[in-house]
């Protein structure tokens, strides 16, 4: 046996791979982002990467070469924007520092002459992907000047030589010229020999050729394209698309602050976000790669430390979860109805041959018995009146047709969707609420798409997508797949904090904590600076605070030197007002019971406090307590409001108020027990931040009151509102008050009373706990603190969001993702799911903010388990 010789080293063009990095319009239309390319290169080719980068023209360029590719017949239009387009490069090479550029100004003269060409006058689609190649074919040619002359040996490479189109059958000439596919697979001999001509070139986007060796376009979003080509022609180790956001987000973060970056998908998801709505990737460019198996990250020029989103194959633990909502506007439904469909062979056929023969491609459909409604995309189909109104003609040969548009296709993308409806029925009653066209659900289970009409999509989307996370239906606490929300990204840009009463007192809270945890803290100015800017407006007549909230007896003082009334709902509430402010006028206090047994009623009449009534029964059973008396009637107008369904006070479903259909017996019982009804009253939920909310409340209870004799007063409740989640607006006071003045000026006869508990004194209150324990499981940290649900169970309750901070840390980075956990034996014990705080450790004094209302006064005594003590500052 002889010794074999030790393999051979393989040569190093194949053993070093391959990046493409591919960069968009404006992020090659100055000369500090073309210096940052020139880093991103060099950090790969550090590595021993070979690099292809992959340009998109000067920002703005494509669309002045189509403004000259329209202007047949305006020459001098023409000709000015020719002008435009050659100061725009001359201008960037003299940024660049280069003195001159010879391909770029070859292509220039290309321009020139593609201008006089005859084919110009037919704007022939040959003609005009020839002119927008030259956008591609200018940056490309500068920037490889710039890299080389900067210390990145870079060679300029023609993306057609490379980049071969088919034809593909029933495409137009429009598409096979401006849209072009190309069949890119790994092909390891072109690798090879673009190895051994170098390690760093520079291509363009957006460009390839035909088989009769003419250039051809990729469509809109081609750079990505181009990159994907390249990628999976080299077989490429990564693809980047850098760009100027930090990746692919949950929902669009410009509608949805609160969406989160998607760190980590797999291609079918990706390419369903990237076809259902998201603009950041061109949804073509992921084909090629998963095909090839070439994995692709977005990541962010501005924030290159950012890991941005990784897109490769599935992982093969990867759990069903929403990944993404997204909203797609603009999309037409063609509904067309037929006595005769079901079963009628054919019928679908000659449908869809009439979207063939108008070159409409369809993308949902629906189908019943009698009707099959379809959806047509904007951003496939070319949707004009025209088009539409020859397609219904023909359609109409064989069945009824209505067109519905403007709609919005509102599609929840994910991995599993069918194994995940048991977590969507917030979603859906969302939707049940709504007027849906057409739902569908995708064969390959990955989304579910709910057709609307279009003016619904930007109020709904933040909704839905706070739903789903709440719902654990986009699992936002697993790290591996979702990064942190757009605004907590810029939040890391310096956005100003607004600061708190609690910012400025830090290290008076931090003593206070040191002495004893857990504790609520007041801050009674806040109090009172929320009582003046109430009691400026001016069409109230008389303010109650609504004690339920917050009875500490020195924020009944504040509040009572503030010029409010109290509002009870119960005989120890009464007491508390009267210990806590024994001179206070027995009548401005207004009691409010719901259910109250008899005692409670003839105590509070006993005392002289105004009483209020919403039920039959205390003048059915107990009529002789209310005789001579003035009583105030609580009505249900039918619909709650506010911040959760267990807050809401209106409505079959809720407990309080009478019904309408039962006024006319209550007032036949009061007249009969001599009592006088003398105000009218509705309090419909709690956590209203829409202005107009008291208005109407009023301008119902005004025209119900004057089928009344004596009403004196009409009380629209309470449930001012306070922002509580970062995406929440507060409610504008200014609004409100003009709001209030204009309704009583219709109806100026009756006092308006107004009756708020949480705007008060939620943000006046914070709750002060200590971390006990930190724990970490999988990937989900706890950070455990000494106050639990058994102090403060808005959260567990109502899924209240209250802000939390680390005050021993504040004003630290905020890196780690966890849940905020109290020490109750219960699940639902957790303060703040998915916080991002600073490292926690224990003995830190952590914040939980806007505590002040319905805190500890909800308070128990859970596993024996004391709740926190309040003070007051
Ligand atoms: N008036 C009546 C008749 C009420 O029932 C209430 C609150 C108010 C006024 C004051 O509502 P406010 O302005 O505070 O929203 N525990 C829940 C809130 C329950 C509200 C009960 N009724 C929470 O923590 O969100």
């Amino acid at each position: 046996m002889s010794s074999a010789p030790a393999p051979a080293a393989a040569p190093s063009v194949i053993a070093r791979p391959w990046v493409v990095i591919k960069f968009g319009g404006t992020s090659v239309s100055r000369r500090e982002r073309w210096e940052n390319i020139r880093r991103i290169a060099a950090a790969h080719r550090a590595r021993d990467r070979r690099v292809v980068i992959v340009v998109s023209a000067l920002s703005g360029i494509t669309d002045q070469l189509k403004a000259i590719a329209e202007s047949r017949g305006d020459d001098a239009r023409c000709r000015e924007v020719q002008a435009a387009i050659v100061e725009r490069h001359q201008a960037m090479r003299a940024e660049l520092g280069l003195d001159g550029c010879a391909r770029m100004e070859q292509r220039l003269a290309d321009l020139d002459r593609l201008i006089a060409d005859p084919r110009r006058a037919q704007a022939a689609v040959a003609w005009q992907a020839e002119v927008f190649a030259l956008g591609e074919l200018m940056s490309s040619a500068l920037g490889a000047d710039f890299l080389d002359a900067n210390g990145l040996p870079t060679q300029w490479l023609d993306a057609r030589e490379h980049l071969r189109a088919t034809p593909i059958a029933n495409h137009s000439a429009w598409a096979r010229y401006l849209s072009a596919n190309v069949p890119a697979a790994p092909d390891a001999q072109f690798a090879s020999a673009l190895a051994a001509r170098g390690d760093c070139f520079i291509t363009q986007g957006f460009i390839a050729r035909n088989d009769q060796a003419e250039t051809v376009l990729l469509g809109r979003g081609g750079s990505d394209t181009s990159a994907g080509y390249f990628g999976a022609l080299l077989k490429a180790e990564q693809v980047e698309i850098w760009t100027d956001v930090p990746g692919m987000f949950s929902a669009n973060p410009r509608v949805v602050p609160e969406a989160r970056l998607l760190a980590r998908l797999d291609y079918e998801e990706a390419q369903e976000i990237a076809t259902t709505g998201a603009k950041v990737l061109h949804p073509r460019s992921l084909g090629p790669l998963r095909r090839a198996g070439v994995p692709l990250v977005i990541k962010d020029t501005h924030r290159p430390q950012l890991a941005g989103t990784e897109i490769r194959a599935v992982a093969a633990d990867a759990a069903p979860c929403v990944k993404a909502i997204s909203a797609r506007k603009g999309v037409t439904l063609i509904s067309m109805e037929t006595v005769g469909m079901w079963q009628q062979v054919g019928f679908l056929a000659d449908v869809f041959e009439a979207f063939k023969r108008h070159g409409l491609s369809v993308d949902l459909i629906g189908s019943a018995e009698t009707n099959v409604t379809v959806s047509l995309d904007p951003t496939e189909n070319l949707v004009n009146s025209d088009v539409l109104s020859a397609l219904a003609a023909d359609l109409a040969r064989i069945c009824r047709v209505k067109v519905i548009a403007p709609c919005a296709a509102i599609t929840l993308v994910g991995r599993g969707m069918r194994s995940l409806l048991h977590k969507l029925s917030g979603v859906l009653a969302e939707f049940g609420a709504l007027d849906v066209h057409l739902i569908s659900q995708s064969s390959n289970n990955l989304n579910l798409t709910f057709v609307v009409d279009e003016a619904l999509a930007d109020d709904l989307i933040p909704r839905l997508h706070a739903l789903l996370i709440r719902a654990d239906a986009l699992r936002a606490e697993d790290g591996a797949v979702f990064g942190p929300s757009w605004r907590e990204l810029g939040a890391d840009a310096a956005a100003p904090v607004r600061e708190t009463w609690w910012m400025r007192e830090r290290s008076a809270l931090l003593e206070l904590a040191a002495e004893r945890t857990p504790r609520y803290v007041y801050s009674l100015e806040a109090v009172r600076a929320q009582a003046r800017a109430l009691r400026a407006l001016g069409a109230v007549d008389r303010w109650h605070y609504a004690l339920k909230a917050n009875p500490h007896p020195a924020i009944l003082r504040a509040l009572h030197e503030e010029g409010f009334a109290f509002e009870c709902v119960s005989t120890a509430e009464i007491d508390a007002v009267r210990s806590a402010l024994p001179q206070l006028a027995v009548e401005r206090i207004l009691f409010t019971p719901n259910f109250a047994p008899r005692e409670e009623y003839a105590q509070a009449l006993a005392a002289g406090v105004r009483t209020t009534l919403d039920a039959l029964h205390p003048l059915q059973h107990w009529g002789e307590l209310f005789r001579d008396r003035e009583i105030h009637l609580r009505l249900d107008l039918g619909v709650g409001r506010g911040h959760h369904d267990k807050v809401k006070t209106g409505g079959a479903s809720s407990k309080f108020g009478l019904a309408l259909d039962q006024v006319e017996e209550f007032r036949t019982l009061a007249r009969r027990h001599g009592a006088r009804i003398v105000g009218l009253h509705a309090h419909l939920g709690s956590g209203i931040l829409d202005a107009g909310h008291w208005r109407a409340v009023y301008a119902q209870l005004a025209s119900l009151a004057e089928g009344f004799s004596r009403i004196e007063s009409i009380d629209v409740g309470g449930g001012l509102g306070v922002p509580s989640r970062p995406d929440e607006t507060p409610l504008d006071l200014a609004a409100l008050g003009a709001a209030l003045a204009e309704v009583k000026s219709a109806y100026p006869q009756f006092h308006l009373w107004l009756e708020p508990g949480r705007f008060l004194v939620a943000d006046a209150g914070v709750l002060l706990a200590r971390v006990t324990q930190v724990k970490r499981k999988g990937a989900v940290h706890y950070v455990g603190v000494d106050a639990g649900m058994n102090s403060l169970i808005r959260p567990a309750l109502y899924e209240a969001w209250h802000e939390i901070v680390n005050l021993t840390r504040l004003g630290e980075p905020a890196q780690t993702m966890v849940q905020v956990v109290g020490p109750i034996c219960e699940t639902g014990d957790v303060l703040g799911a998915n916080r991002r705080l600073p490292e926690c450790r224990e003995g830190d004094v952590i914040l939980i903010a806007q505590a002040g209302a319905y805190g500890a006064v909800m308070a128990s005594r859970y596993n024996l388990r004391e709740p926190a003590t309040e003070d007051v500052r």
